[in-house]
């Protein structure tokens, strides 16, 4: 089970970000905490960030053929892109929707997910755990 895990525009400043939102620990952190937990699930996990939509894209259309499952925290795209939504319905590789917050809690316009439209399952406002809720989904179903 191979599962890329991408990262959208500001997480890279985990741990400066808005702690009281987001938590103190980095970007390092999650990196770190994801790999660990797709070893312990038995899988393994490409771990990637961007601050670009097109780069998003462009790795979600690579990872046709490449990987099991993708594991996407879209960030403020989530909310904006249509790019990365039609590349998730284009490529056909199951995508979980991950947020370490709970976007429907908060402002209003964190409440349209463009990428729910594709997404196979949600998991938000646990912070790292979202992660390990996602990885746990994608490897708990096995390989497809
Ligand atoms: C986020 C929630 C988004 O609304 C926000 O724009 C982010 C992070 C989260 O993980 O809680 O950048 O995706």
């Amino acid at each position: 089970m191979k599962i890329l895990v991408l990262n959208g525009p500001n997480l890279n400043m985990l741990g400066v970000r808005e702690p009281a939102i987001y938590g103190r620990r980095t970007y390092a952190e999650l990196e770190a905490f994801v790999r660990e937990t797709a070893a312990a699930a038995g899988a393994s996990a490409e771990v990637r960030q961007s601050n670009h939509e097109g780069e998003l894209v462009t790795w979600i259309q690579q990872a046709r053929g490449e990987y099991d499952a993708i594991i996407l925290n879209a960030a403020a795209y989530t909310h904006t892109s249509v790019a990365i939504l039609d590349a998730i319905k284009a490529v056909g590789v199951r995508t979980i929707e991950v947020h370490l917050s709970d976007p429907s809690e908060r402002e209003p316009f964190r409440h349209l997910s463009y990428v729910s439209m594709a997404a196979e399952a949600t998991f938000k406002g646990r912070g790292f755990e979202s992660y390990a809720d996602a990885i746990r989904h994608v490897a708990g179903k096995g390989a497809c």
